[in-house]
C-alpha cells in the first residue's frame, strides 16, 4: 500500500504530460468543427478553447488529428445548411463518427463529405432523420461498423455499397424504407468479416439469395419485416457461426430443412408470420443452445419432433395458429427447465396437457387454447410460481370449474386467465367454497365465455381490483348486473352478451372511471403481456395481434332480457367505443344524452321495446360506423343526417310509426313546421351524398374503432410493431360481434 500510493501519483503526472503533448489541434480542422457547430441548433456545444481536441466529443489522436467526433444523445439539429456538412470532410482522419439518437436531418449522397473520410471504421448515424438514398459507396476500406437504422433512408442497398468493405463486421439499416433485394454480394470471399446483418423493419422484396452463405463469420442475420419472399436459401445452413436468425413477418415459403441442425450455435430462430410449411425438422434437438423458437402463424405440419425435449435451454416455444398436431402426452418437458413460454394455440394437438410442463419452475405463459387437448388444471399448477398467462380454453374436457378456481386462486400472479368454451353447462362458483376468496389479486383479463355456465355473476368478481377485461358472453347467467360492477377502478372491456340475465342497466355502471376519464385510462397504461391476445375487431375483420392489453373500451349486453329504461347516466360513458344493448326488453325513449357518447362507434338498441322519437341529437354522433335501432316501437321522422342517412333502412326497420329517408316511407306532412325543414335537409343530403360518404369512412378509420386503421394505412411500421393481421376465420376468442350479426342475419332470413 505505502508504495502503491505515489506510483499511482506519477501515473497521473506522467499521463497529463502525454496529454498535454499529443494535443495540438490543427488549426483548419477547429474552423471546420466551428462550421460545423455553426449549423446546429442546441444544445451549446462549448466548443470555446483553443485547443479543439480537448473540447466535449471530439477525440485526437497524437499528431492532434481529429480522429473521434461522438455526441450521440445531444438533442442536436440542423439550424441551417446542410447535414452532413460537406465542412466534416476537412477531418480526415476521423475514425469514429457517432452522432446517433439526434434530430439530424439529411442526405448522405448529397455532399462529398461522406466519401473523403478515408480512415472511418466507425459509423453511426441511426436514430436520426436522414433522407435520400445511399452514397455509391462506403467511404472507407476501414470501416469496420455502419448503423443507419431508424432514419427515413430508401431506395436499393446496392452490392458496390460494400466495395472496399473489407473489414465490415456490422451492417445495419433497419427501420428505414430501404427496398429491392437484400444485397448478397455484401459477403465477399474468402473470408467475409461479417458478424451482425440487420435488415428489418424495411420494404426489402424478392428472395434471399444465396451469397449470403459466403458470410462465413455471420452470427447475427435479421430482416423480418420486410416483403421477402421465396424459401429460405440453403447454403444459410452452411454458416455454423449463427445464433441468430430472424425473419418474422415476410412471405417465406418452403420447408425448414433438417439442415439447420448444423447450426449448432443457433440460440433464436424466429421464422414467425411467413407462409413455411412441411415439418419441423427432425433433429431440432441437435440445437442445444436453442433459446427461442418463433414459429407461430406459418403452415408447418405434422407432430413435435422429441429431439425438442433434448433442448434443453429453451425459454420461449412459440408454435401457435399452424397444422402441426399428433399426441402431446408423448413428449416429457421435464428437461425444459427454463422454459418461460409455451405458446401451442391453434393447432391440432390431441392427448393430456402433460403434467411434466408443471415442472417448468420457470413458466410464464401457458396458451395452449383451440387444440384437442385433454386439460385439467392440477393442484401442481401452484408450483409455478411465475405464472402469469393461463389460456386454456377451447379443449376438451376442462371440466369443475369451482375446482379450477380454488387452484388458481394460489397462482398470485395471474394477470390472464381465458377458459372459454371450457366447463360445459357447470354451475358459475358462488358457494360457501369462494367465501374466503382472496385470490387473483393481480388479474387484468378473465374469459369464461361460452360455458354455458348457470348461476349468477358472483360478488367474489367484485375483489378483483385491476380487473380490465371480463368475457362471460354465451353463458346462461341469470340475476341482474349486481351495481358493484361498476366500482370496479379498471374495468373497460364487458362481454356479457348471450345469457339470462334480467332487471335494469345498473346506473353504477355509468361510472366506470375507464369508460369515462381518460386521465385514469393514461394512469393505468399499458400492461404486456408475456404472450399476445387477438381480438377481433368486427365479424369480417381478421383478429388483431396485441402484445399488451389493449384499450378496448365497450358493453356488450345483448340477448338478455334487461328490462326498465336506459338511464340518462349513460351520457356519462364519453369513452365507450360500442354500446350493444340489442336484443333486451328495454322501454321508454331512447335518451337524449347517447349523443354525448362522443366516441361511440357501433351502437346497437335493436330488438327491444323502446318508443319515442329517434333524439334529434344524434346526428352529432360522429364516429358511428354501425347503427341499429331496428324492431322497436320508435315514432316519427328519422333526423337528417349525413351520418344516419348513411345506414341502411334496415337500421330502423321494424318500427311500424318510424318515416323517412333511409326508410322507404316518407314522413306524413301534416305538421306543417317539420315538413319543410325536412325536405330540405333531404336534398341537402342527397347533394352531397358521395363526399359525404367519403368522409365518414375516412374519419370513422382513422379514429376507427381499435384506434388503429388509419395508422395501418399511413405507416406500415407501425402495423409491424404492434398488429398482425392473421390469417383466421374460426377464432372464438371474443368474437361476439360475428355472433351478433350472425343471430341478426338469423332474424332476417
Ligand atoms: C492542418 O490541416 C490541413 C489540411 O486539413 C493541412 O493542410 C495543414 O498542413 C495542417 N496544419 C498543420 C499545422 O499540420
Ligand atoms: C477545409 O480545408 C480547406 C483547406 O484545407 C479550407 O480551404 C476550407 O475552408 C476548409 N473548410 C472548412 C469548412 O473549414
Ligand atoms: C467550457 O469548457 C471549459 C474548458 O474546456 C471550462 O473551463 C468551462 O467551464 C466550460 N463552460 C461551461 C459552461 O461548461
Ligand atoms: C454511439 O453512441 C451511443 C451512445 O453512447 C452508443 O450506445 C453506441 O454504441 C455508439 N455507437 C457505436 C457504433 O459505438
Ligand atoms: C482489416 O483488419 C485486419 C485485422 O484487424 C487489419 O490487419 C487490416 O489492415 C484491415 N484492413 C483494412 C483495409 O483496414
Ligand atoms: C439495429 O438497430 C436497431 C435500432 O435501430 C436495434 O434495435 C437492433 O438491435 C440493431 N441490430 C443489431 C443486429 O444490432
Ligand atoms: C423506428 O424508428 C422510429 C423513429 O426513429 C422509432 O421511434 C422506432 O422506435 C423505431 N422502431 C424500431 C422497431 O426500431
Ligand atoms: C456448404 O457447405 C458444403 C459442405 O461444407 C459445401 O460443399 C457447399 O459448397 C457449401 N455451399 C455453399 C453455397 O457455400
Ligand atoms: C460457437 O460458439 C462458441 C462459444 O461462443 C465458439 O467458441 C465457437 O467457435 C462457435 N462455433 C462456431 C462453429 O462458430
Ligand atoms: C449438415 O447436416 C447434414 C445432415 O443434416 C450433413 O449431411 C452435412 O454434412 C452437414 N453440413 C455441414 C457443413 O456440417
Ligand atoms: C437427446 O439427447 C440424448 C443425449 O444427448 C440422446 O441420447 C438422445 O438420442 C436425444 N434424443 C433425441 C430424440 O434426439
Ligand atoms: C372439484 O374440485 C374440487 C377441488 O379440487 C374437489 O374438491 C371437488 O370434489 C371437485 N368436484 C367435482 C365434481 O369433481
Amino acid at each position: 500500500m505505502a508504495h502503491a500510493f505515489p506510483s499511482f501519483l506519477l501515473l497521473i503526472f506522467s499521463s497529463n504530460i502525454i496529454f498535454e503533448n499529443i494535443h495540438a489541434c490543427n488549426q483548419s480542422e477547429r474552423s471546420s468543427l466551428l462550421f460545423l457547430a455553426l449549423t446546429l441548433s442546441p444544445p451549446q456545444l462549448n466548443w470555446t478553447s483553443a485547443d479543439c481536441c480537448n473540447w466535449e466529443g471530439i477525440t485526437c489522436n497524437r499528431d492532434g488529428w481529429v480522429t473521434h467526433l461522438q455526441l450521440p444523445s445531444k438533442g442536436l439539429k440542423l439550424k441551417g445548411g446542410i447535414f452532413p456538412s460537406s465542412s466534416l470532410a476537412n477531418l480526415t482522419h476521423l475514425t469514429h463518427l457517432n452522432l446517433s439518437h439526434n434530430s439530424l436531418s439529411g442526405s448522405l449522397d448529397q455532399t462529398e463529405f461522406f466519401l473523403s473520410l478515408n480512415d472511418l471504421e466507425i459509423l453511426d448515424l441511426s436514430y436520426n432523420l436522414l433522407i435520400g438514398v445511399l452514397p455509391s459507396s462506403l467511404p472507407s476500406s476501414h470501416i469496420r461498423m455502419v448503423d443507419l437504422s431508424s432514419n427515413r433512408l430508401h431506395g436499393a442497398v446496392s452490392s458496390s455499397f460494400f466495395q472496399q468493405a473489407w473489414n465490415l463486421t456490422s451492417f445495419n439499416v433497419s427501420n428505414n424504407t430501404f427496398s429491392g433485394p437484400i444485397p448478397s454480394s455484401i459477403c465477399r470471399p474468402p473470408s467475409s468479416s461479417l458478424r451482425h446483418l440487420d435488415f428489418s423493419f424495411n420494404n426489402f422484396n424478392g428472395s434471399i439469395s444465396s451469397g449470403l452463405g459466403r458470410c462465413s463469420k455471420l452470427q447475427v442475420f435479421r430482416a423480418g419485416h420486410n416483403y421477402l419472399s421465396g424459401s429460405l436459401p440453403e447454403d444459410m445452413f452452411n454458416f455454423t457461426t449463427l445464433e441468430e436468425i430472424s425473419l418474422p413477418q415476410n412471405s417465406l415459403y418452403g420447408a425448414v430443412s433438417d439442415k439447420i441442425s448444423n447450426l449448432t450455435n443457433l440460440t433464436t430462430l424466429d421464422l414467425s408470420y411467413n407462409q413455411l410449411s412441411g415439418v419441423l425438422p427432425l433433429h431440432l434437438g441437435k440445437l442445444s443452445k436453442l433459446k427461442h423458437i418463433l414459429l407461430d402463424f406459418n403452415y408447418l405440419e405434422g407432430s413435435l419432433p422429441l429431439s425438442l425435449m433434448n433442448c434443453t435451454n429453451l425459454v420461449e416455444l412459440r408454435l401457435g395458429t399452424n397444422n402441426l398436431g399428433g399426441d402431446l402426452s408423448m413428449l416429457n418437458f421435464s428437461k425444459l427447465s427454463q422454459l418461460s413460454k409455451l405458446g401451442l394455440r391453434k393447432n391440432n394437438f390431441f392427448g393430456i396437457l402433460p403434467r411434466s410442463i408443471y415442472s417448468c419452475k420457470f413458466l410464464k405463459a401457458i396458451h395452449v387454447n383451440y387444440n384437442n387437448l385433454e386439460v385439467q388444471i392440477q393442484p401442481e399448477i401452484l408450483s409455478l410460481k411465475s405464472l402469469s398467462y393461463l389460456s386454456l380454453g377451447s379443449n376438451k374436457g376442462l371440466t369443475n370449474l369451482t375446482g379450477a378456481m380454488k387452484i388458481l386462486m394460489g397462482c398470485k400472479r395471474l394477470v390472464l386467465v381465458s377458459l372459454g368454451s371450457s366447463f360445459l353447462g357447470e354451475e358459475m362458483p358462488n358457494g360457501v367454497e369462494m367465501a374466503d376468496f382472496n385470490g387473483f389479486q393481480n388479474l387484468r383479463h378473465l374469459d369464461l365465455s361460452s360455458c354455458n355456465l348457470s348461476g349468477i355473476i358472483p360478488s367474489w368478481l367484485s375483489k378483483l381490483k385491476m380487473l380490465q377485461v371480463l368475457g362471460l358472453s354465451h353463458n346462461r347467467i341469470t340475476g341482474s348486473i349486481p351495481s358493484w360492477l361498476g366500482t370496479l377502478p379498471r374495468l373497460q372491456t364487458l362481454f356479457m352478451d348471450f345469457n339470462q340475465l334480467s332487471g335494469e342497466f345498473p346506473k353504477e355502471l355509468c361510472t366506470l372511471p375507464m369508460l369515462v376519464s381518460a386521465q385514469t385510462v393514461t394512469q393505468v397504461g399499458r400492461f404486456y403481456l408475456e404472450l399476445p391476445v387477438y381480438y377481433h375487431p368486427s365479424a369480417d375483420a381478421k383478429p388483431l395481434q396485441y402484445n399488451y392489453i389493449p384499450y378496448v373500451p365497450v358493453i356488450y349486453l345483448s340477448h338478455n332480457r334487461l328490462s326498465g329504461n336506459i338511464p340518462i347516466e349513460i351520457g356519462q360513458l364519453q369513452l365507450l367505443r360500442v354500446l350493444d344493448l340489442s336484443a333486451n326488453n328495454f322501454s321508454g325513449n331512447i335518451p337524449d344524452q347517447i349523443s354525448n357518447l362522443k366516441n361511440i362507434e357501433i351502437l346497437d338498441l335493436s330488438m327491444n321495446h323502446l318508443s319515442g322519437k329517434i333524439p334529434a341529437s344524434f346526428t352529432s354522433l360522429n364516429f358511428l360506423s354501425s347503427f341499429n335501432v331496428s324492431y322497436n316501437n320508435l315514432r316519427g321522422p328519422i333526423p337528417s343526417s349525413t351520418q344516419l342517412q348513411s345506414f341502411n333502412a334496415s337500421a330502423f326497420e321494424g318500427n311500424l310509426k318510424l318515416c323517412g329517408a333511409p326508410l322507404p316511407n316518407k314522413c306524413q306532412t301534416t305538421k306543417g313546421v317539420d315538413a319543410p325543414d325536412m325536405s330540405t335537409q333531404d336534398a341537402g343530403t342527397k347533394e352531397h351524398q358521395i363526399p359525404w360518404f367519403y368522409v365518414f369512412v375516412t374519419l370513422g378509420c382513422i379514429t376507427g374503432f381499435w384506434g388503429v386503421c388509419g395508422p395501418l394505412v399511413l405507416m406500415r411500421k407501425w402495423r409491424h410493431a404492434y398488429y398482425h393481421f392473421l390469417d383466421n376465420v374460426k377464432d372464438r376468442f371474443h368474437v361476439m360481434i360475428a355472433k351478433r350479426m350472425a343471430s341478426i342475419k338469423r332474424r332476417f332470413v
